[in-house]
């Protein structure tokens, strides 16, 4: 079992790039699998999940070679292009691949199964398969959850409401749409991220997204355009950066070229909010996403509310930013986030868990969190529980903590962050 030991910091300094952007990388990755032509895409994340999805696409005989490990080339097999795969395919624990897939997969002429290990296996699937059978999509899953097997079959057209804000399933239905009859219609409680919309444009599907009724619109496509593209740096990485910059005495670092889609910027919202010292500078559009450099230095936090649409919009930010309450002034109060619940672990659950084992005063509801700061953290060991964003929430935690902190199952890490440790230890951080 992999641990990391992150002992105390007395400053961090510098400024860095990130890997590029999980949900992307899977976009990039699976849309181009279905496009004609050749597309280059880089600084693509070579982390597990995303490395599970290009598995996927090799067993359904999508062509792509590997100049390094975040250069790619994808050589389009055309929307009617995919192979019956041999076996199951394996998205190992990325849900992003298995849900993105239940949509690709429906309108094929073929069948097939998408299966994962343990930890996907825990994860919901019938809240993408019950509106892809609006579709008429054919598909079972195992007791609500993966393996999933999915019998390919023609798709019909509608409109389909979404139970609860997701761009997986989203996602899901706009690949299904891509396949459909006649156009299909999304409808969500809440805005999602809108990278599949943004790329699928940018390919030339048409896909028209209408904000005040909450809803997308996919029309059946003859072709996609393959696209080469940049991905930007992911935004959920950098945030572990700017909380460690935020909690270390006299700090200051630099963020290049990070992914600000407004659909993913909840973090850095709440972090002005709560009073820290950081800008968003030098925004520019790359490949139809908005980038820029972001800088943070070492603040004083007041505790804040959260609710509502940010949830959604820093969906994957809640164990750092439960660390970052910790430490702030007052009772931080996060509502509305039961989603938590059904993520890589009950991260609702593991966070307080942990957090109140350092000394945290951190109460779990049924739907967030209630936090009491600031409170000294103590050192020791904690667990990642296999959640890669709690592994390094925990590991940024152990920066502020009084003595050394060792955590432990952060092989998973690599799922997200390939190289957390490393622009780590490259600002000032000492870990081992
Ligand atoms: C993702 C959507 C979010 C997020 C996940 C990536 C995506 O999940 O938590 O890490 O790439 O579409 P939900 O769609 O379940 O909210």
């Amino acid at each position: 079992m992999k641990t990391l030991t992150v002992h105390p910091a007395a400053q961090l300094q510098g400024r860095c790039r990130l890997p590029g952007d999980k949900s992307i990388s899977h976009r990039a990755l699976l849309f181009n699998a279905i496009a004609e032509g050749e597309a280059r895409v880089s600084n693509f994340l070579p982390g597990e999940d995303c490395q599970a999805t290009l598995g996927c696409l090799r067993d359904l005989g999508v062509r792509v070679e590997q100049e390094d490990a975040t250069t790619l080339t994808i050589h389009g097999a055309g929307l009617r292009g995919l192979r019956a795969p041999s076996a199951a395919l394996n998205c190992i624990r990325s849900g992003t691949t298995m849900r993105l897939l239940m949509g690709l997969l429906a309108g094929q002429t073929f069948d097939s199964t998408l299966t994962g290990d343990e930890q996907l296996l825990r994860r919901p699937m019938e809240r993408v398969a019950a509106p892809l059978r609006q579709l008429g999509a054919r598909m079972e899953t195992t007791s609500g959850r993966a393996p999933v097997r999915i019998q390919g079959s023609p798709l019909t057209s509608g409109r389909v409401e979404i139970p609860v804000a997701s761009a997986q399933i989203k996602s899901a239905l706009l690949l299904a749409g891509l396949y459909a009859q006649a156009p299909v219609t999304v409808g969500e409680p809440g805005p999602s991220r809108n990278h599949s919309e943004l790329m699928l444009h940018a390919m030339g599907a048409r896909v028209e997204t209408d904000t005040d009724s909450r809803q997308v619109t996919i029309q059946p496509a003859a072709r996609l355009n393959a696209l080469s593209i940049q991905v930007p740096g992911d935004i959920s990485s950098a945030a572990f950066l700017l909380a460690a910059a935020i909690l270390t005495p006299q700090s200051q670092i630099k963020l290049l070229d990070v992914g600000v889609n407004p659909t993913r910027t909840g973090l850095p919202d709440m972090l002005h909010k709560m009073g820290a010292q950081i800008s968003i500078e030098d925004t520019r559009v790359q490949g139809g996403e908005a980038v820029a450099n972001i800088y943070a230095r070492t603040s004083k936090l007041k505790a804040i509310q959260v609710s509502g649409e940010t949830v959604v919009r820093m969906i994957d930010e809640f164990p750092i930013f439960a660390v970052l309450a910790t430490q702030a002034h007052g009772t931080t109060v996060v509502r509305d986030a039961a989603e938590l619940r059904v993520k890589e672990t009950d991260r609702i659950a593991t966070t307080a868990a942990e957090l109140n084992r350092l000394g945290a005063d951190v109460t779990p509801t049924p739907d967030g969190f209630i936090i009491n700061g600031p409170t000294p953290l103590r050192g020791g060991e904690a667990d990642s529980h296999g959640d890669h964003r709690l592994a390094m929430a925990l590991a940024v935690a152990g920066l502020a903590t009084s003595e050394p902190l060792t955590v432990k199952n952060t092989q998973c890490i690599g799922d997200s962050f390939p190289g957390f440790e490393n622009l780590l230890r490259g600002l000032g951080a000492v870990c081992d």
